[in-house]
């Protein structure tokens, strides 16, 4: 039988996760690794386009790595891997950037707002070049879905693309073409000050994210603090009602119950009720979790083996999948 296989990842840019990342792609993979080759890896070289300090960064790919284990990713189940483990992924890239055209890397939407924060002396190449990178991770091994978020979707056009031009260049069968893997109730999750930008690591301020290694107090008060509008009635109506949308989006999600149920239970009852209710279902989700998570970082040794393991699977892969392209490509 032939189970169809996932690749996904994520970068290690921060010291912890936020609530959108499992919400909206942990709960994910941890779903799909028993019914697919699932590959999931810890992106470092990704995180290399910001530049990062070399101490920090070789914690947050760890930390990275302990939150998967702490989610749910299970290593039996599935390949958790750190991408700069297996030497094949900049191999191709190299392969994949001399078949993308210059104008068509530069017509991604992601590079045009990084790189005009950044100044054109702050943009290194490598972030010009990340989705040719991304398009590596995901043909190398031949995978078939990948679980996208909207703001992935561009650059996984770019996967297939390069993987149909490499099939009508060198030949059918040189690469599978990926796609996307969408899921219908994946939640999005809204920044708790701005609640119509979605939540997310790199935000310029912290204090509209939930982050999951964060001091379960300064969790609750964000949750209280966080922005509503200027009525008393809780219902979801994600337009006129951004912020008590989001936090029922977040109640349902965290506790497997409808959204109208839920909605139901504050007939009559205040925004604060469901903060302080939402606050106590976040931590109650949290303890455990950064339990496990701190369990996994007191133990690097193991940590790390479980990585080693992790590129060893991912190796064997990704090297018979270089050797074709190499072979195709005239080397
Ligand atoms: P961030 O914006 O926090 O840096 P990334 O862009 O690295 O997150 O995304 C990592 C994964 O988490 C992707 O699969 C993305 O779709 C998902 N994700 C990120 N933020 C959210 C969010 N606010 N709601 C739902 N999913 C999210
Ligand atoms: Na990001």
């Amino acid at each position: 039988t032939h189970r169809s296989r996932i690749f996904s990842g994520m970068q290690p840019t921060s010291d912890s996760l936020q609530l959108g990342n499992y919400l909206g792609a942990l709960t994910q993979w941890v779903a799909l690794q028993d019914e697919h080759d699932a590959i999931y890896c810890v992106v470092d070289l990704h995180a290399l386009t910001v530049n990062p300090d070399p101490a920090v960064l070789r914690d947050r790919t760890r930390r990275t790595a302990a939150q998967f284990l702490a989610a749910g990713v299970d290593p039996a189940r599935s390949i958790l891997f750190v991408q700069s483990h297996v030497p094949e992924h900049a191999e191709l890239a190299w392969l994949l950037s001399c078949q993308t055209g210059f104008g068509e890397a530069g017509r991604m939407t992601q590079f045009k707002d990084k790189s005009s924060k950044q100044g054109s002396e702050g943009t290194t190449v490598g972030l010009f070049t990340y989705p040719v990178l991304m398009a590596a991770d995901i043909l190398l091994y031949d995978t078939n879905l990948v679980p996208v978020g909207e703001d992935q979707r561009q650059h996984l056009e770019l996967s297939r693309d390069l993987a149909q031009r490499l099939n009508q260049r060198f030949g059918p069968g040189t690469a599978v073409v990926p796609d996307p893997h969408i899921v219908k109730a994946t939640a999005k999750i809204y920044d708790l000050q701005d609640p119509t930008s979605k939540m997310s690591k790199s935000a310029e301020s912290p204090n509209g994210l939930i982050e999951l290694l964060d001091d379960p107090k300064v969790v609750a008060k964000r949750i209280r603090s966080a922005v509503t509008d200027a009525e008393r009635e809780i219902r979801f109506d994600p337009a006129a009602k951004p912020g008590i949308s989001n936090l029922l989006t977040i109640y349902s999600a965290l506790t497997g119950r409808p959204v109208d149920a839920i909605v139901a239970d504050y007939d009559g009852k205040g925004y604060g009720d469901l903060k302080k209710d939402l606050a106590e279902v976040v931590v109650g989700f949290l303890a455990p979790f950064q339990e496990r998570v701190h369990g996994y970082l007191a133990d690097p040794a193991s940590l790390d083996e479980v990585l080693a393991d992790g590129a060893d699977r991912a190796q064997a892969l990704a090297a018979p999948t270089l050797e074709r392209l190499y072979d195709r490509f005239g080397l």
